[in-house]
């Protein structure tokens, strides 16, 4: 009926909460440890607050920026998530429609339920490949190799899971993870030699994502990384590690405009996408939501997630005076260091 469709994508969680098995929705929407980081990613965009600038013709308003030299129709893309089949029996193949009906780009997980070749041959598009390199490094061969071949346009190598976040939900509920089409082991994070070598087999641009520090920023770019995703994992790996959208600024004034700084993270409404973009991200990635989507509608809910965060973004940038991303300046958002200072 009208009355239960979502109007924001936070509603999406209540619908999937309704349509899946209570272990499933707790791995999808677990963080770890005492889950305060998991709360921090959302409430930390609620204390930024918008500058809008209102003496501005806003008839035309232009969402559409590129990635790695990639266009996409607005600056949202759809994060890498473990396991989409626990959500919906199409998984990824949903997902990857949905992403590319909404002309943007899907970065598949290492821990996808269907493989590099089948995603690749769901639909046309643009699609990135997140890479973890477990030691022995042949796992990561294969996969890089084989996610050239069928297409993928960029390596995603995510550095923040020398082990596993301790996920109270999970143990609790006894959940087992089903056995990953691409594998298990131990991951090495040796960023340098992994970086070294992967340039080695590759000539895709790799990204790496879990950059919380300057320190690692200027790491990310003396080893050539093609871009750094800020991110913690949304939540699942350090308890009390910073809320992503509070140290992208410090990550980007490392990175001194010399590789794109891309967001996760807590991202659920186009006014956080215009705060990421006024303080210098090129992008933002979505995680939950999509999930959430996928569970509740299918590949028709994943539309609806990335269209609703979309339309919201572009109202967004209509009442604060911003047509195009170049518009979205520091000047745009107040953050709580500005209040101090
Ligand atoms: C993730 N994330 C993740 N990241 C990654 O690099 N590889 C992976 O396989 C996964 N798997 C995964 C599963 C689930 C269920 C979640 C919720 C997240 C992290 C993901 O890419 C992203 O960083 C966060 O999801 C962003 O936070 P939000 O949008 O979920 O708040």
């Amino acid at each position: 009926t009208m009355a239960s469709e979502p109007v924001n994508v936070s509603e999406f969680e209540a619908l999937a909460k309704k349509a899946l098995p209570k272990m499933y929705f707790d791995f999808y929407a677990g963080g770890a440890e005492d889950e305060y980081t998991l709360k921090d990613n959302e409430e930390a965009y609620q204390r930024i607050t918008i500058r809008p600038r209102v003496l501005v013709d806003v008839s035309r308003i232009d969402t559409s920026t590129s990635i790695l030299g990639y266009p996409i129709s607005s600056p949202i893309m759809v994060a890498p998530s473990a396991l989409h089949q626990l959500a919906n029996p199409e998984g990824e193949l949903a997902t990857a429609r949905a992403s590319a009906a909404s002309n943007t780009i899907m970065i598949l997980s290492f821990s996808s339920s269907y493989n590099v070749e089948e995603v690749a041959a769901s639909c046309d598009a643009v699609r990135f490949f997140q890479l973890y390199v477990y030691r022995g490094r042949h796992i990561a061969a294969n996969l890089v190799e084989r996610a050239e071949r069928s297409g993928y346009k960029a390596i995603v190598l995510t550095v923040d899971c020398p082990r596993l976040g301790r996920r109270e939900a999970d143990i609790r509920n006894r959940m087992i993870v089903p056995k990953l089409k691409n594998v298990e082991g131990f991951v090495s994070n040796d960023v340098d030699a992994d970086v070294a070598w992967l340039k080695s087999i590759t000539s895709l641009p790799i990204l790496l994502k879990g950059i919380l520090t300057h320190e690692d920023a200027l790491k990310a770019v003396e080893v050539g990384a093609a871009g750094v995703i800020v991110s913690n994992h949304g939540a699942r790996q350090l308890d009390y590690s910073p809320a992503t959208i509070t140290v992208v600024e410090e990550v980007v004034r490392a990175v001194k405009g010399k590789i794109p700084v891309i967001v996760d993270g807590g991202v659920r409404r186009g006014t956080d996408v215009f705060k990421a973009l006024a303080l210098g991200a090129q992008a933002v990635l979505v995680g939950r939501p999509i999930i959430y989507g996928l569970a509740a509608k299918g590949e028709q809910g994943v539309k609806q997630v990335i269209q609703m965060l979309k339309d919201e973004f572009e109202l967004t940038m209509a009442l604060a005076g911003c047509t195009s991303l170049k518009d979205i300046t520091r000047s745009h958002v107040r953050t709580d260091r500005d209040r101090f200072q």
